[in-house]
């Protein structure tokens, strides 16, 4: 089958390796990519955010198959207008991904369904908003309704920090993204990442993840997209995988396809666990970076059987074969990263590293200049090793990092700690 991946990051870049290393896979096409995809696949710089634009380029290209990677263009449609071409898609239709681009959406369809979640209000006006603070109390989220670049969310320790998160959205600090404010009660607990494939009636489990989101070791500094991550999860056990299941995500598909709008692709549920429990934090309609790598890493060639399964209402018949193995990414990040930082740095060593099935250097922003590769975003590589053990996987990861010669980056050394201490 010729398959075309939409994305560029380093999740695009570890399901290519995956979609890769499966006979199934005839002719790969990655839009836009980045360098590290483009020593595996072909890349095309196409707008993949409008929906005419990957339509036409996937009938020229007798394209079988799409997987979406970020949550903008399934936000914008592109799946549905694949689906009305009669494109087979990995991917929920616009309606569906209302799941990550509207919280407000999300806590009424928990509302409706008694998902396992927090405590919430609603507001669109200030002072409404203010009112339920000072009855709630503090600490308290205050959250904007839309997509926010993962920035939309304030845990506000006292009411006076929570009141300005409220005056800062409605005034329009994330634009239209915060002319809706959720707020939801302060849920204690360790957070982990739970994913599954959905194909609109049956869901099946593809693991779990555990990532870093603060800048600095022992998780210190301002938040990123995630600093690495490591799969599976130790805290979300067997037991509680399966309350979520039952209590979280199948009432949730079940209310989605009551509403007219069955949900069709990978759904990643954000957990608050607290003594046994887990609660919902919020769900992605995509996978998370850099925790796609992880599970790419563990799942391999298999993950476009399961995609293709999803996306065709075949989940019933598929299973997972999983191995006992653990899977670690470090994210090496531009200096200033989450800040600002210069671009165009060369990256050395990468030609010399061991890649295999359980070493990889997954590549986020980078670019091919004159012969090098160089750095043109914040996140720019993805370290990823596959192990025995945890410890196993981290000290395979960190030795790939060490023969990166990159001194305009940095990296964590401490992925891992909490499920390693
Ligand atoms: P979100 O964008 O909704 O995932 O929120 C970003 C981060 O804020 C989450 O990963 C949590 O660490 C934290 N967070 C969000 N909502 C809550 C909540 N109700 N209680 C505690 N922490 C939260
Ligand atoms: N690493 C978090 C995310 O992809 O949303």
């Amino acid at each position: 089958m010729n398959i075309l991946i939409l994305g560029s990051g380093g999740r695009e870049h570890s399901l290519a390796w995956a979609v890769l290393q499966n006979p199934k896979c005839d002719k790969l096409i990655v839009a836009p990519g980045n360098a590290g995809i483009a020593q595996i696949a072909d890349c095309a710089a196409i707008d993949i955010n409008d929906g005419g634009t990957v339509v036409e380029f996937a009938a020229r290209n007798n394209i079988d198959f799409v997987i979406i990677g970020p949550e903008a263009p399934l936000a914008n449609g592109v799946a549905d207008r694949l689906r009305e071409a009669g494109v087979l898609v990995f991917g929920p239709s616009k309606a569906a991904a209302a799941l990550e681009a509207s919280k407000a959406f999300t806590k009424e369809i928990c509302d409706a369904c008694a998902a396992l979640t927090a405590a919430y209000g609603h507001f669109t006006d200030a002072a409404a908003a203010k009112a339920y603070v000072k009855a709630q109390g503090a600490p308290i989220v205050v959250k904007a309704d839309g997509l926010a670049a993962g920035k939309g969310v304030i845990i506000a320790e006292t009411l006076a920090q929570a009141e300005a998160a409220i005056d800062d959205m409605f005034g329009g600090e994330f634009g239209t993204a915060g002319a809706e404010v959720v707020i939801e009660e302060f849920m204690a607990g360790e957070e982990a990442s739970f994913f599954v494939l959905c194909d609109g009636a049956d869901v099946l489990p593809i693991g779990t993840a555990q990532d870093h989101k603060r800048v600095g070791d022992g998780d210190t500094g301002p938040n990123t997209g995630g600093m690495g991550a490591y799969s599976p999860a130790p805290v979300l056990t067997d037991q509680i995988a399966e309350r979520a299941l039952n209590e979280i995500i199948r009432p949730t598909m079940a209310e989605m396809v009551k509403r007219g709008m069955p949900y069709q692709g990978v759904l990643y549920a954000g957990l608050m666990i607290e003594n046994g429990t887990p609660r919902l934090v919020e769900y992605n309609v995509r996978f998370g970076d850099p925790e796609c790598q992880v599970l790419m890493m563990r799942l391999g060639a298999q993950a476009l059987d399961l995609m293709h399964a999803a996306s065709q209402g075949r989940l019933s018949e598929m299973q997972v074969n999983w191995a006992q193995d653990h899977a670690l990414t470090v994210v090496l990040a531009a200096n200033g990263y989450p800040g600002s930082y210069e671009k165009g740095s060369v990256i050395g060593g990468l030609g010399e590293l061991p890649e295999d099935s359980s070493n990889m250097v997954f590549h986020a922003g980078t670019a091919s200049q004159n012969g090098n590769i160089v750095a043109i975003g914040g996140r720019v590589l993805n370290v990823t090793a596959r192990g025995d053990s945890l410890a196993q996987a981290r000290e395979k990861a960190y030795a790939l990092v060490d023969g990166i010669d990159w001194p305009d980056g940095f990296h964590r050394r401490d992925i891992g700690w909490r499920a390693l201490s």
